[in-house]
């Protein structure tokens, strides 16, 4: 078997492309990019067994990843804009429909990893979508985590306060972390997250 072509392509992509990239808080951030990346390089998981479905939120992608394209990681943002039409987009488990601006303005799907477009249990890689103005809250998980920033917005963890990496630098989320991001006024948030489990 090989991989899907486009995921395959994306990856290729998201190597160089985070290698090339600035940690905000360490080399941490490196670290975790390279274990994820060599997980999906040795081994293959098996093909999406959910449909593609899209949310509110997603009516700020095509933005969204037009900004990517012009930012500091091209070939990822276009490796991207490629898969964009197969993503299966979910909200947090935890969104209510009692909060309006979060239930409408924020949309996750899961590249490789659980219920991903390559369904594996290994590692998580995915992205989410955040709407102009909006908040992602508070949260935290076991593993650590990697961002790579594809637009504006600003990133926060309790050791490293709130960081704005002006779409050039690694995030860093320490395991057990509390952490959140938020989406400038005027321009939709995009992120990729890396986490190895
Ligand atoms: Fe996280």
């Amino acid at each position: 078997m090989t991989r899907d072509p486009d995921l395959q392509a994306l990856l290729d992509a998201l190597a160089p492309d985070c290698a090339r990239a600035a940690p905000a808080a360490g080399e941490n951030a490196h670290r975790v990019c390279a274990e994820v990346l060599s997980r999906a390089r040795a081994t293959l998981g098996t093909p999406a067994a959910t449909p593609p479905a899209q949310l509110p939120a997603c009516t700020h992608l095509p933005e969204a990843l037009a900004t990517a394209a012009t930012g500091p990681f091209p070939a990822t943002a276009r490796a991207l804009s490629r898969l964009a039409p197969r993503l299966t987009w979910t909200r947090r488990s935890s969104a209510r429909p009692s909060d309006q601006p979060f239930w409408d303005g924020h949309a996750n799907a899961m590249l490789l990893g659980p219920g991903g477009l390559e369904n594996r249990a290994d590692l998580w890689l995915g992205l989410s979508l955040i709407a102009p103005g909006v908040t992602y809250p508070d949260h935290d998980h076991a593993p650590e985590e990697a961002y790579l920033p594809l637009s504006p917005g600003q990133w926060f963890n309790t050791a490293m306060g709130w960081a704005d990496p002006r779409g050039r630098g690694l995030i860093y989320n320490p395991p057990g972390i509390t952490h959140a991001m938020r989406a400038d006024a005027h321009a939709p948030l995009l992120a990729l997250w890396l986490l190895p489990l």
